[in-house]
C-alpha cells in the first residue's frame, strides 16, 4: 500500500485518479485513512510527514518526498533511519526550475523590481539597464539535478554561466568551480547569483554578509533553493549600502515571513511564494509510481537521498 500525505485532503481524490491510470495495480489510500493497516504500509509519499509519523509503519521500504528537498522529511526526529528517501524528480521538475530560473535571471538583469515600482506608483520612468544577458555573468551553486539544467538554460539564454558544486562537474559551455577552494573566485566572477542547494549542515546560512561581500558591486541573487540558506539581515544590509542591486526570492526562513517583514515590501526585492517548481500531481504521480516499481523490482530509483552526503 501507498500511503499520501501531500496537498491536503483536497487532493487525495486527485492522486488517487493518476495512481489509478499510471499504477493500477498499487493500493493508494490518503494518510489519514481510519481503515489503512498500518501494517499494509510499504510507501510513503509525502510533504512535511508530522514528527513521529513515518515510524508508525513497521513495513515501511520507500518514503518518496513530494518535493526534490527532503529537509522537510530529516526535520522529524524519529525518522526510520533505515527506509530509503526519494527525492521528487523528473523531466516536469527540470523542466519547472530552467523556467523559473531564466525568468528570475532576466527579471534581475531587466530590473524588474524598478519595473513593478513604477507600475505601482504609476511613475513613466525611461531607464536602461547596464549589460545585456550576453554581457551578465550568472553562477549557479548546486549543479544537481535541478541546477545543472538550469545552468544550461541559463547559457542557453545567452548568459556567461557558470557553476559550483562540491565535486568537479563537466557541463560544456558553463565554468565549472568545485568545493570550498574556488568559492571565492566562482563568487568574484558572478553578476547573477542562482542557488540551488540542497539544505544540508555545511550550507545553512552560506549565502551571508561574508559570501555577499565576495560578489561583484552591483550583483545581484536568486534563491530558489531554501530560505535558510540565505541570511536575510545580511542581504538586506547589502542591499542599503548597494553592494548588491536586487533579490529574488522564492524560499525564505520562515515561509511565508511574517507580515511586517520589510522583504515584503522591498523595492529592490521580488518575493514569490516557493513556487519555482511545482509539476503537476500527475507528473508527481509518475515519478512516484515508477520509484515505487523500481524499487519493487529490487533496483536502485532515480534521485535516491544520500545520508552520508546529507542530501
Ligand atoms: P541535488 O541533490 O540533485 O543537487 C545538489 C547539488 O548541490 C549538487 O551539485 C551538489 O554537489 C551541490 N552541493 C551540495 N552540498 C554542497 C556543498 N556543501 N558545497 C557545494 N555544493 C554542494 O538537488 P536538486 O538539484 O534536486 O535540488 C536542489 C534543491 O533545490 C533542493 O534540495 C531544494 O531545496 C530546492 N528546490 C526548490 C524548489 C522550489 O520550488 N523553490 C523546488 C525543488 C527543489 P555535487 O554535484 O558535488 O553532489
Ligand atoms: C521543494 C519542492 O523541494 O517544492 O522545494 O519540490
Amino acid at each position: 500500500m501507498l500511503l499520501i500525505k501531500s496537498g491536503g485532503a483536497g487532493a487525495f481524490p486527485e492522486w488517487e485518479r493518476h495512481f489509478a491510470e499510471l499504477a493500477p495495480t498499487l493500493e493508494v489510500r490518503a494518510w489519514d485513512d481510519p481503515q489503512a493497516d498500518p501494517e499494509d504500509v510499504r510507501h510513503v509519499l509525502c510533504w512535511e510527514p508530522p514528527p513521529g509519523w513515518l515510524v508508525g509503519f513497521p513495513n515501511l521500504r520507500l518514503i518518496i518526498s513530494s518535493g526534490a528537498g527532503v529537509d522537510h522529511i530529516l526535520r522529524d526526529p524519529y525518522l526510520p533511519l533505515h527506509v530509503p528517501i526519494v527525492r521528487m524528480g523528473g523531466a516536469a521538475t527540470i523542466a519547472h526550475m530552467a523556467d523559473f530560473v531564466r525568468l528570475g535571471a532576466f527579471s534581475l538583469l531587466r530590473d524588474m523590481p524598478r519595473i513593478i515600482a513604477n507600475q505601482a506608483n504609476r511613475n513613466w520612468e525611461e531607464f536602461g539597464v547596464p549589460r545585456s544577458s550576453g554581457e551578465t555573468r550568472v553562477g549557479v551553486m548546486g549543479l544537481g539535478t535541478l541546477g545543472a539544467p538550469a545552468a544550461v538554460a541559463l547559457r542557453d539564454c545567452g548568459f556567461i554561466t557558470a557553476g559550483w558544486s562540491r565535486r568537479r562537474r563537466t557541463i560544456p559551455g558553463v565554468r565549472c568551480f568545485e568545493g570550498d577552494a574556488e568559492f571565492a573566485a566562482f563568487l568574484s566572477r558572478t553578476d547573477i547569483l542562482v542557488n540551488l542547494l540542497p539544505e544540508t549542515d555545511a550550507t545553512r546560512g552560506i549565502i551571508d554578509g561574508d559570501t555577499l561581500a565576495l560578489l561583484p558591486v552591483g550583483a545581484s541573487v536568486l534563491n530558489c533553493g531554501r530560505g535558510s540558506h540565505l541570511v536575510l539581515d545580511d542581504l538586506l544590509l547589502a542591499l542599503a549600502s548597494g553592494k548588491i542591486s536586487g533579490a529574488f526570492l522564492d524560499v525564505t526562513e520562515p515561509e511565508p515571513l511574517p507580515a511586517d517583514h520589510p522583504a515584503w515590501r522591498h523595492p529592490r526585492i521580488i518575493l514569490s511564494t516557493h513556487v519555482a517548481a511545482i509539476p503537476s500531481r500527475r507528473d508527481r504521480a509518475q515519478f512516484a509510481a515508477e520509484a515505487v516499481a523500481t524499487f519493487e523490482r529490487g533496483e536502485t530509483p532515480d534521485n535516491l537521498y544520500d545520508p552520508n552526503l546529507g542530501y
